[in-house]
């Protein structure tokens, strides 16, 4: 089982569709480990976004992430990385699959609603940003587990 970060966006929050893009996880049957609502500050904004520093986006981007509030989460299960990343569709939501959360409810690159971590390494270092171990409730499990996974 892994574990990975999501972030539902300012333009998300906004246009109230947190309970629809939550719903999409659950009913996977990903396990919530941390789930927060919050206003991200500049500084660990900068920290969730290094990667990107010098790109031409990046002030743009830093800039939109801290705008409004955003819901934070950590979730579990099979390649949860990866396969939360396919549920998610491309960055640019144009090109995404029907059928996945940027394609279903975005249009544009810059207002693409969600964030996933893109690999494991990526998704240890983002829960440590915004979440303290404490915050995250590992030892619980979903009664319907066996009619998930084996
Ligand atoms: P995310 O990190 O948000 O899950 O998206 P991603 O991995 O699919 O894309 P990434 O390359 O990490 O880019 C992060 C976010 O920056 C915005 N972006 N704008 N204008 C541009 O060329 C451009 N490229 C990326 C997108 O909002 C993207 O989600
Ligand atoms: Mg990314």
């Amino acid at each position: 089982m892994e574990r990975t970060f999501v972030a539902i966006k300012p333009d998300a929050v906004q246009r109230g569709l947190i309970g629809e893009i939550l719903q999409r996880f659950e009913k996977k049957g990903f396990k919530i480990l941390g789930l927060k609502f919050v206003l991200l500050d500049r500084e660990t904004a900068e920290k969730h976004y290094a990667e990107h520093v010098g790109k031409p986006f990046y002030e743009k981007l830093v800039k939109f992430i801290t705008s409004g509030p955003i819901v934070v989460m950590v979730i579990k299960g099979k390649n949860a990385v990866e396969v939360s990343r396919r549920m998610m569709g491309a960055t640019d939501p144009s090109k995404a699959d029907n059928g996945t959360i940027r394609a279903d409810y975005a249009q544009i690159m810059e207002r693409n609603i969600i964030h996933g971590s893109d690999s494991a390494e990526s998704a240890e270092r983002e829960i440590n940003i915004h979440f303290k171990e404490s915050e995250l409730v590992e030892d619980w499990h979903r009664n319907i587990r066996g009619w998930i996974l084996e």
